[in-house]
């Protein structure tokens, strides 16, 4: 039986089948950030400072697990790719990002549901690919970031995007009294790629260029506003009818707990890696 929801290929769609969850979570998250760079614009950064001929112009880059496209959207801003190819598992987050892309003259922008272990791309066709948030959805990250490697272009780079083991342990703690006594050993969201192992993981594949690591910090302002984003995520193990029910949960969480800012930490790693066929 598989524990780990990110992993039960039966919950992905209860996960990404609808961009109204992961607008939500992500919007009361990022509403709590009070420290941490964006990541879209970490991910530019990088990309511009370790792809090889930085100063020609990007031809083909993909945002891989792309979800609604918010990352996507950066890349065409600020990188200006002639080609830019969006691909997720989700039709409705492909759907989503569609909707939300914008115009962005001079680069060619498309979006595609695939799957990560079987990329919609040729083989050393890529110089740019970005994968933030989305292989540890995978039991076996290391093939999909082998797949990555295969559709890198030589001196072609890839920006990987995860998160630390613990984040967020704090609302463990936060659910553990009242809601879910076990909150805090539920095996992380996180488990099969994150900071301690993605570059471990690139290694095989790719040369890893470089590892950064970035405390996030965040402060939800009360109760209510924790619960919107906790009544989104599918590590506990909530009564009934409070899960995707951020006033249920909230109401539940006002019986347990004083209501005051709560902070959770989370830290984000990038590794940069290049395609081991060398320069271009
Ligand atoms: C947390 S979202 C991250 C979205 C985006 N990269 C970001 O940084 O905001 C994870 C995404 O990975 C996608 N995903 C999960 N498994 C996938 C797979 N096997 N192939 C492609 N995308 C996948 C999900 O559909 C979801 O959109």
């Amino acid at each position: 039986m598989i524990t780990n929801p990110f992993l039960d290929p039966d919950r992905q769609g209860e996960l990404y089948g609808n961009d109204a969850r992961l607008a939500s979570r992500s919007t009361a998250l990022m509403r709590a950030r009070t420290e941490g760079r964006p990541v879209p614009e970490v991910i530019v950064q990088l990309a511009q400072t370790h792809r090889a001929g930085a100063d020609r112009r990007l031809g083909l880059a993909a945002d891989i697990g792309c979800g609604r496209g918010t990352s996507t959207r950066v890349l065409a801003e600020q990188l200006k790719p002639q080609r830019l190819l969006g691909i997720d598992a989700s039709p409705a987050l492909v759907a989503a990002a569609r909707r939300r892309a914008g115009h962005h003259p001079g680069t060619q922008l498309t979006f595609l549901q695939g799957d990560f272990h079987h990329l919609p791309l040729v083989d050393t066709s890529c110089e740019l690919a970005v994968a933030a948030f989305c292989l540890y959805h995978s039991p076996e990250p290391g093939r999909a970031i082998a797949e990555i490697a295969r559709a890198l272009a030589p001196g072609g780079i890839a920006v990987l995007v995860t998160k630390a083991l613990d984040s967020y342990k704090e609302l463990d703690a936060l659910v553990a009294a009242g809601l879910d006594p076990h909150a805090a050993r539920h095996e992380s969201l996180y488990a099969t790629a994150h900071g301690g192992n993605l570059a471990d993981l690139a290694n095989p594949a790719m040369d890893v260029l470089a590892v950064e690591h970035e405390e996030h910090r965040f402060e939800f302002s009360g109760l209510d506003h924790v619960a919107e984003y906790l009544a989104t995520n599918p590590k506990y193990d909530l009564a009934p009818g409070l899960y995707g029910n951020p006033g249920a949960l909230a109401a539940a969480l006002h019986e347990w707990h004083a209501d005051k800012p709560i902070a959770t930490t989370s830290v984000i790693t990038y590794v940069v890696a290049r395609s081991e066929r060398g320069q271009a």
